[in-house]
């Protein structure tokens, strides 16, 4: 077994004891492995120098506009290959499997996301393929549709990601993007398709906030010269 997937099964472990298994805020629907007072992810950090945020144990603002738009709208993802890109619990493959999709692949740069995504996918009677994979580097994937829940909070990963859904869309790839309007959202490139009020993470008030759906369309920009 290599360090990963040793890493992969000891996280699935300690999920599957430690984060009970809630419904979801605005989509009831689905229900996923949640952190809570009790759950001791500090134990996980002690163990792993390389313990990230464990964005995988929360609800995002992106993730839960954009899961609940694919199965008000099951049209969007129904007979296509859906890749969920910075999957974290895995919640917007999964409203994709279940509002139809064909084959979801769900990818996070985070094994603690892939072990909670596979277990969260099998809470939810779904099947999804999750992926430990940094794609924003490289060619787009064989897939129908991108989705993308909340992975503009960065300014250098939304820079990344923006230049990797360009070469998508250039591949003829449709790409949807969940997002509670976050400082990096590339917001001239974007269409709103609908807006849903969700609570986010690291909101104290635990009351909701208008949150977007959108098509990321456009030229690509062009390329600076010399240099
Ligand atoms: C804010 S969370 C959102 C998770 C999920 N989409 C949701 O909405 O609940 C962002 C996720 O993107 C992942 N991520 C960050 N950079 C990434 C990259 N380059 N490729 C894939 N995933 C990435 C993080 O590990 C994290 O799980």
């Amino acid at each position: 077994m290599s360090e990963w997937d040793s890493k992969i099964d000891a996280a699935r472990n300690f999920i599957s004891a430690n984060l009970p298994v809630l419904p979801v805020p605005s989509i009831p629907e689905i229900r996923l492995h949640k952190a809570g007072p009790q759950s001791g992810l500090w134990r996980l950090a002690e163990q792993d120098q390389e313990f990230g945020s464990p964005y995988w144990a929360h609800y995002w603002g992106g993730g839960l506009v954009l899961a609940r738009y694919l199965l008000d709208r099951p049209d969007a993802v129904v007979g296509r290959r859906v890749l969920d890109l910075g999957a974290g619990s895995g919640i917007v493959g999964i409203a994709a499997a279940k509002a139809g999709a064909t084959e979801v692949v769900a990818v996070d740069v985070d094994p603690y996301a892939v072990a909670a995504m596979a277990l969260n996918a099998a809470v939810n009677d779904v099947t999804i393929l999750p992926v430990l994979a940094d794609l924003t580097k490289g060619e787009p994937p064989a897939a129908d549709i991108v989705c993308v829940g909340d992975l503009f909070y960065e300014a250098a990963l939304a820079e990344h990601v923006t230049a990797f859904l360009y070469r998508c869309l250039q591949q003829g790839i449709e790409i949807l993007i969940g997002d509670p309007w976050r400082a990096h959202l590339p917001r001239s490139r974007l269409r709103l398709l609908a807006e849903y009020a969700v609570p986010d993470f690291g909101d104290a008030s635990g009351g909701s906030r208008p949150s977007g759906v959108f098509a990321f369309e456009g030229d690509p920009p062009q390329q600076s010269r010399g240099g």
